[in-house]
């Protein structure tokens, strides 16, 4: 059932909708003034009755994260906010900070207060350039107003919100990463434990959240926790409210949308995205961003012993409620719930090579099975768009990902990995065509038109 909601998107495509006038017509910073009247532990119990999955990717439950936080001592506390937003195929968190950036201060306020901070600092894209102007632009608006400073709302809570840039790199999304390059270090994953709530940016007790995770909460704490968790379909998974639904590829309507938690890819694609361009039939898609392995549509839910899976077992997965815990449990991950829909238009060899480019290039090199094996994979797709592969290197990509996932420090590994080993398993037969007629014979018509240019070359 299509649910739309507005809490975030209220606003979007409205003039000046990113200014401070505007946001608090419209009952802005009422959320922060309560939460400041409240205590950290009872700021920490609404967060967690809301059962917000972190919007990151992992889905993590934030008001649990929260609760992670040791008690304000004589340690500082921070909040980090992942703003890197470089997983292809998301593009999410830009439309908060570039169409409601004050939502993301004023979480800011309420989950520094909730954690113990004093400060927050969101680690900005730099490529993001619109973010970062609207975010300095509402920063000062909120200083000059005295919601952030020294006693915001007239409580004893100092609070300030910093905008830090990053350069460029996809792995300074995780969030040990982030904080290496916000210390202003390699943007080298760290090993975990300890756990940012232990040691975190400078050494000190941290909590990071996505964008979307915190810019949710000024409506938690508007609406209540509880009721707020209460939107979803999938309440009964603690996965609760309403997010930001991104769909691009071949639909005929690519945006954001926001609707509550529990929305099927089926209504994302057909209803929301506005069907399939030029009526194609669908070849697959990928949830939530690049690194989720891609689904199909004759792909049959089954799962035993949860009663919960009942309505859904037995249906194809794109009418199974996009969750975190329903993905998981049947072999898919949700990841950043912005879907990337492809065509029988498409090419799933050339799309696969496409990504390991990607995966290869951004691989921060650390890790040994990651470094050596996203070069072996992509020599591999090559070899096999080049129509010089074997079918031995073929059975070998399952060997080299399967020996990435699970034998690195953090999860680029497994990202760059279990998308490789989804194409190959589900779409076999066409890498079969490649190697045995040397790439001359696709159906797809992207692959009919790099089989072309080669040919011209
Ligand atoms: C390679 C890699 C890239 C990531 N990129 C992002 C990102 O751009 N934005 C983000 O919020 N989380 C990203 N994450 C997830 C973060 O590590 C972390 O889980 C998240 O920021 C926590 O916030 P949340 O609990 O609110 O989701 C990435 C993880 C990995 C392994």
């Amino acid at each position: 059932m299509l649910k739309q909601t507005q809490y975030l998107s209220k606003n979007y495509g409205k003039p000046d909708s990113w200014k401070l006038d505007l946001y608090e017509q419209e009952g802005g910073y009422k959320s922060a003034r309560k939460a400041l009247s409240m205590s950290r532990d009872q700021v920490i119990a609404e967060a967690k009755a809301a059962h917000i999955r972190g919007r990151g990717g992992a889905g993590f439950d934030a008001g649990t994260k929260w609760s992670f936080m040791p008690p304000p001592g004589d340690k500082p506390h921070y909040l980090v906010v992942n703003a890197d937003e470089g997983e292809p195929g998301t593009f999410k968190d830009r439309t908060i900070m570039e169409m409601n950036p004050h939502s993301l201060i004023e979480g800011c306020i309420i989950a520094g207060y909730g954690i113990g901070a004093h400060a927050a600092y969101i680690y900005v894209r730099d490529e993001l350039h619109l973010s970062k102007a609207r975010l300095w632009a509402a920063i000062e608006e909120a200083r000059a107003k005295g919601y952030l400073g020294e006693k915001p709302f007239g409580k004893d809570w100092p609070m300030q919100v910093f905008v830090h840039t990053g350069a460029g790199a996809y792995i300074c999304g995780e969030e040990t990463a982030l904080i290496n390059s916000l210390e202003g270090r390699r943007g080298e994953p760290r090993l975990k434990p300890p756990f940012p709530a232990q040691y975190g940016v400078f050494g000190m007790p941290s909590t990071v959240n996505n964008v979307e995770t915190i810019a949710i909460m000024p409506s938690v704490f508007e609406v209540g926790g509880d009721t707020f968790s209460q939107l979803s379909e999938l309440h009964g998974f603690n996965d609760g409210g309403a997010r930001l639904f991104g769909v691009s590829g071949h639909v005929k309507k690519p945006g954001v949308y926001e609707a509550a938690v529990g929305l099927t890819l089926r209504e994302l694609i057909y209803d929301l995205g506005g069907g399939m361009l030029d009526d194609r039939p669908l070849l697959g898609v990928i949830p939530g961003g690049s690194s989720c392995p891609i689904m199909l549509e004759d792909e049959i839910v089954n799962v035993e012993g949860d009663e919960r899976f009942a309505p859904y077992n037995g249906k194809s997965v794109l009418d199974l409620p996009m969750g975190v815990d329903t993905y998981r449990r049947t072999g898919n991950m949700l990841g950043t719930c912005c879907a990337i829909v492809l065509s029988d238009r498409a090419d799933p060899v050339l799309a696969c090579q496409n990504l390991i480019h990607f995966y290869k290039h951004e691989s921060c090199g650390q890790c040994t099975p990651c470094r050596e094996g996203c070069g072996w994979l992509e020599r591999i797709f090559d070899k096999v768009v080049q129509g010089t592969a074997t079918l031995e290197e073929l059975d070998q990509v399952h060997e080299i990902a399967s020996n990435i996932t699970g034998n690195t420090i953090c999860a680029f590994g497994d990202g760059a990995a279990t998308p490789m080993l989804a194409f190959i398993r589900k779409f076999r037969k066409h890498f079969e065509d490649y190697v045995q007629t040397g790439g001359k014979n696709q159906t797809g018509e992207l692959g009919w038109l790099v089989t072309d240019r080669r040919a011209a070359e």
